[in-house]
């Protein structure tokens, strides 16, 4: 899509969003930042903020793990109220932990229990890259190397759900489109597959899945 400056320029003044702008480094050489898939802008705050926790640590060394104003060592307490917000969950279903990478893996260690019928995983056509390997790493350990199936873009994931898929793993919006996918629809298929097969979706429910950025079903069997 096409569109000229004063269209660009009147988008942006109806654009709620756009009083957030004064907010942001803006690369002095990029006046237009596309890469919010990627790295976005670095916050103004950030400094200030980073620059509290050197303090912290040059005033307390190894006692800023407990002491202090924000003590390290239960961060994951102080961010989960505002977590929580952003995901639309729960405060006790929400935890920052780790890279996305290994939180994926984690993730993957629960809920992807292959056998050679069911064994699937299937992920968007797109993806972040390091999601694609994260499961691709995770059907091969298990002894599946060809075990990921790649939605096409534009297409139904839901249509791709059958039998023989173990894991749906789907990124929204999609990094690389920006394309947003109907979560909860699609953990509901992924979730009625698994039980036409005689085992139940493991996955967080359908409600949660869909308030967060990713849908996971497995055929984990209930406890
Ligand atoms: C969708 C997605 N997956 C994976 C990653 C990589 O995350 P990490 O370096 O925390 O493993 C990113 C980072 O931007 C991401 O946006």
């Amino acid at each position: 899509m096409k569109i000229g400056l004063d269209e660009a320029r009147a988008l942006d003044a109806r654009d709620p969003l756009a009083r957030f702008r004064a907010e942001f480094e803006l690369p002095p050489a990029t006046p237009l930042y596309f890469a919010g898939h990627s790295l976005g802008l670095m916050p103004k705050r950030t400094r200030a903020y980073v620059e509290e926790e050197l303090d912290a640590w040059s005033r307390e060394a190894v006692e800023g793990h407990f002491a202090g104003e924000r003590p390290w060592m239960p961060y994951h307490e102080l961010v989960a109220a505002p977590l929580a917000r952003i995901a639309g969950a729960r405060e006790g279903e929400v935890v920052a932990m780790n890279s996305l990478s290994v939180n994926l893996h984690l993730l993957l260690v629960s809920f992807y229990r292959p056998t050679p019928a069911r064994h699937k995983i299937l992920i968007e056509e797109g993806a972040f890259p390091s999601d694609r390997y994260a499961v691709a790493s995770q059907a091969r350990f298990h002894g599946f190397p060809d075990a990921v199936v790649e939605v096409p873009r534009g297409a139904d994931p839901r249509e791709l759900v059958d039998d023989t898929i173990a894991v749906v793993l789907i990124g929204s919006p999609n990094f690389l489109t920006g394309e947003a996918f109907d979560l909860r629809a699609i953990a509901r298929s992924a979730q009625l597959a698994a039980v036409a097969a005689g085992a139940v979706a493991g996955s967080w429910p359908a409600s949660s899945a869909a308030r967060s950025h990713r849908a996971a079903s497995s055929n984990r069997p209930a406890r």
